[in-house]
């Protein structure tokens, strides 16, 4: 499915010296009037107790965000009943036990002028019962096709229970001293899934028509309406497009839209997709997909409707937000995982201390990917978020504090420990700061991970701690010094494959490859279908060699996030990238590999053979040092190969123990 996204030149063009002001305007809500056009959007957290209710962390972590000047925030998908519920640690406000958690957050929020709701919330098939401890429930008896479990189909009289309880749900928002409710009507959860042909096969007067099929979320919003009284805004988010075959397409929003707006709606808030499309990386855009694929759906509700509209998704850039407000195609900009990069972000805009924003990079790794995992919600660049509590404790003393590695992990440690007042030594054998991020930014569509490198070094430039590249360690240098604590992050070694011939063939190790120490020439195997294979094979694709990868599993790239595998398939098809699953490497002749795939052997003309085999933890330093100071913490790769958002929360949290 092709989605339409704004053209960076357009977006500069038209706002050069642009100074913000319409973003800073007032707007309102019904008649909620808020301070400007920057909307956080519903995001679970998984930092909610078991039940449902808030507690401190959650609160520190939303005051940040409140601080940091964004005019409205919608708190997370809250589960109005039990068997709605969809992730372990969400929000809940199903039962009165979550008022005074609520109040808290109205509290805090109000403190800062920043507008409060919440997003009503029922998951319907979308989630499994392993989470609920329940069937899941839908409107007809098919499984979502991600969950894929069989779900019951609601009788007449259990949805008029869950309106009911959606009602409710809005009563306890507004008792709690929220300022407004969203009602979730996106994403394939239980309100999509009645208002979609995609999931809603019913025959009754819940299903068919349009008019059916609008039915339930019409009785939702009057259950809704009813309990918040005439004032009390309420906004509904839909998906202009679910992206998937007989889904909702924009004119069927435009048209619910328009429903909502005469039954009386305050606004729309206009995302995309379903979980069935949710790889096609529309809904959260992850890196490779570019700015505001989502604008021209938003631009064409509001297009259609007067009441206020956001847009959402990958809106990460504060002159395209801008322009949006500017030329009316949206009267709010949702800015999500901006602000759990940088909650700052409002503030910095409005200064125009554009250079000092911690961009989000849309990595996916610690939001999203670890909620679809069932953990709790990390940022990879910003470990401060949802450990706010943790950051505003100071250290009992000052150490002083050697860092051996200068990869994420590594600065990331050295840039805590400085900040609460350590004295801190940074160790990097190699003369260049950033460790694995050098050779990761160099793969098509990542250069995201060149910006955490210069932000991790633009920050550590303003530390004291004192830098040492192109320096070795070994246990004297360190003794000399009087180290308390010694952070060793020191990475990882690319795994060496032993494979029979191996010295007749031009083999070479991807990492050598990205970190330009040696050239690929001709047409090239890669062996390993990991996540650094299918990286590696665009790496060579887009430089015109003739690629073939062997992958001896069925499954390529199991770690990779689903969004991001689709999509680097897809580039990988186009290029004409030959795939080989359950395939295995016999040997290697000169200029060729040779395979066999179930019965067939075969050779392949391999000018180059790329190993992509994965890596294993160097830290045999750990030992090495261990005489060297009180006390030795292992980061990152270091203490096993994993995701950028592993390194630096791992960073982090050992400067925080000091
Ligand atoms: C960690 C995470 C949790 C999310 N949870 C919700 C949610 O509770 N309700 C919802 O409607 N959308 C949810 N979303 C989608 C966001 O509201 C938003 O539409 C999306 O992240 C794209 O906007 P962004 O690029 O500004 O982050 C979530 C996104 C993330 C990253
Ligand atoms: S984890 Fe990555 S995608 Fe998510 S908010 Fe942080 S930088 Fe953005």
């Amino acid at each position: 499915m092709e989605v339409k996204w704004y053209n960076k030149a357009v977006i500069n063009n038209q706002l050069i010296m642009a100074k913000f002001v319409n973003l800073f305007k007032t707007k309102k809500f019904g008649k909620l009037k808020v301070k400007n056009r920057l909307v956080m959007p519903p995001m679970v957290r998984n930092y909610a107790e078991k039940d449902g209710r808030s507690n401190s962390r959650y609160l520190k972590h939303i005051e940040s965000i409140a601080a940091g000047g964004v005019g409205t925030m919608i708190l997370e998908a809250s589960y109005i009943s039990e068997e709605g519920k969809g992730f372990s640690n969400q929000l809940g406000i199903h039962k009165d036990s979550v008022i005074p958690g609520l109040k808290k957050l109205a509290r805090t929020a109000h403190k800062y002028k920043t507008a409060i709701g919440i997003q009503l919330y029922h998951a319907g098939r979308e989630t499994s019962s392993h989470i609920t401890g329940m069937q899941t429930v839908a409107p007809s008896p098919i499984p979502d096709p991600t969950e894929q479990e069989m779900p019951h189909a609601l009788t007449v009289g259990e949805i008029k229970k869950i309106i009911g309880k959606y009602g409710a749900a809005a009563l306890r928002a507004k008792k709690a001293g929220l300022d407004f409710v969203e009602i979730h009507g996106a994403h394939g959860y239980l309100i999509t899934q009645f208002l979609s042909p995609f999931s809603n096969k019913r025959t009754d007067e819940y299903g068919g028509s349009d008019e059916n099929r609008f039915k339930f979320l019409q009785e939702v919003y009057y259950a809704v309406r009813r309990a918040v009284g005439p004032d009390f805004p309420v906004l509904v988010r839909l998906s202009g497009d679910e992206f998937v075959p007989e889904g909702l397409k924009i004119k069927d929003t435009i048209k619910i839209s328009k429903k909502l707006e005469t039954l009386g709606a305050d606004g729309l808030h206009i995302s995309a997709g379903n979980y069935a499309s949710y790889n096609q990386g529309i809904m959260i855009p992850p890196m490779a997909m570019p700015e505001g694929p989502l604008v021209e759906l938003a631009a064409a509700v509001k297009k259609a409707v007067n009441i206020p509209v956001i847009a959402v998704a990958k809106i990460h850039n504060p002159k395209l937000a801008e322009l949006l407000v500017k030329t009316g195609q949206a009267d709010f900009v949702g800015i999500g995982r901006t602000l759990l990069a940088d909650p700052e972000w409002p503030n910095k805009v409005k200064a125009g201390k554009l250079a000092d924003i911690n961009n989000c990079i849309a990595c996916n790794q610690g939001c999203i990917g670890r909620l679809f995992a069932g953990q709790e919600v990390w940022c990879t660049v910003s470990p401060k978020t949802g450990r706010e509590e943790m950051f505003a404790k100071k250290a009992r003393a000052r150490k002083r504090v050697a860092v051996i590695g200068a990869g994420p992990g590594g600065l990331t440690a050295a840039i805590v420990a400085a900040g609460r007042g350590h004295k801190v030594a940074l160790y990097e054998k190699t003369k260049k700061l950033g460790g694995q991020l050098i050779p990761a930014a160099r793969s098509p569509y990542r250069a995201g991970w060149e910006i955490l490198r210069q932000r991790l070094i633009t920050d550590l430039n303003k530390t004291k701690v004192t830098v040492h590249t192109g320096t070795i360690i070994n246990a004297g240098t360190l003794k000399k010094s009087k180290f308390d604590v010694i952070i060793l992050a020191s990475g990882s070694f690319a795994i060496k494959p032993h494979i029979p011939g191996i010295e007749k063939g031009n083999i070479v190790i991807s990492r050598d490859l990205f970190e330009n120490k040696v050239q690929a020439v001709g047409d090239i195997v890669i062996i390993g279908g990991g996540c650094l294979g299918l990286q590696t094979a665009e790496f060579l694709a887009v430089k015109n060699h003739k690629v073939t990868l062997v992958e001896m599993s069925p499954n390529l790239a199991v770690e990779m996030p689903g969004d991001e595998k689709y999509l680097l398939l897809q580039r990988l098809t186009n290029m004409h990238v030959s795939i080989l699953t359950e395939t295995e490497v016999l040997s290697i002749e000169p200029r060729a590999v040779v395979v066999q795939q179930g019965e067939i052997t075969k050779k392949i003309q391999a000018d180059t053979i790329v190993a992509c085999l994965g890596s294993k933890p160097n830290n045999e330093l750990g030992t090495t040092l261990k005489q060297s100071a009180k006390k030795i913490m292992v980061v990152g790769d270091a203490v096993a190969p994993r995701r950028v958002t592993d390194a630096v929360a791992e960073g982090a949290l050992a400067a925080l123990k000091i």
